[in-house]
């Protein structure tokens, strides 16, 4: 059980490293952190810095090497890979640069197919349908992803992520295809979510103006993470 008071994401001492080339590359350089429920976190720093090694710990993608990571109080840093999908299925969403929407499913099925990965027995028809309504694609249920602009495609995106009702949502660089006014309204709506859903959401970006959106703010370089007032 985790009380109200407990972060939904602490790291503490992370460390994470990789082989390339035989050289050995630190992606994640003791990195300490704790994020609270409904913060909108964004991270920013060079390429190579180390943005998507810290979303794929946050989200149970990839183990660090040293160091604890507690999802909503679990240590999820020693968990077996089976068990660490099973949590991802259930309290992790994911949002990426290219949608990453299968494009032989519509609309509806592309958002209900995390809930078919788990194994739902029960039917979600009602909450998929308020989620679509939620990001305002109601009436494109039966479109495939091909028929869509970008920022529909990532709307759908937020609806699939948002569908098991998980305590944190990642998206790295969510709005790197999307033209500036489309980007806008996709950061509004995650800000939206965070808000009136109480999930924590991470975004990595280039873009300076996205900052704007968060109430924590962090840059990497080096694998060091640095909390930015
Ligand atoms: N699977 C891997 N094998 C070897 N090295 C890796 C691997 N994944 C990442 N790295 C290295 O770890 C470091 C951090 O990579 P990471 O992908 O986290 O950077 P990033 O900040 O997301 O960069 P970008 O902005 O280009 O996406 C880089 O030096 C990268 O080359
Ligand atoms: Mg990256």
């Amino acid at each position: 059980m985790t009380d109200n008071d407990s972060p939904v994401i602490k790291f503490s001492n992370v460390s994470k490293y990789y082989l390339a080339g035989g050289t050995q590359v630190t992606a994640l350089s003791r990195v300490n952190m704790q994020l609270n429920a409904g913060d909108f976190v964004t991270v920013m720093g060079p390429s190579g810095g180390g943005k998507t090694t810290l979303l794929n710990c946050i989200g149970g993608l990839d183990q660090p090497d040293e160091g604890e990571i507690y999802l909503n109080s679990r240590l999820i840093s020693k968990m077996s890979d089976r068990e660490l999908t099973g949590l991802r299925r259930k309290e992790i969403g994911f949002v990426f640069q290219f949608f990453n929407l299968m494009p032989t499913l519509t609309l509806w099925e592309n958002v209900e197919l995390p809930l078919l990965l788990s194994h739902s027995s029960k039917t979600y028809d009602q909450r998929i349908h308020t989620l679509l309504d939620y990001v305002g694609l109601n009436d494109r249920t039966h479109s495939f992803p091909a028929e869509l602009s970008g920022g529909e495609m990532q709307r759908v995106a937020i609806a699939r992520a948002l569908v098991h009702q998980p305590s944190i949502i990642l998206a790295d660089e969510p709005t790197g295809n999307l033209d500036s006014e489309n980007g806008v309204k996709i950061l509004e709506l995650m800000k939206k979510v965070s808000a009136e859903f109480q999930t924590t959401i991470v975004v990595v970006t280039h873009n300076p103006q996205i900052a704007v959106y968060g109430n924590v703010h962090f840059e990497i370089h080096d694998g060091k993470l640095i909390r930015k007032e």
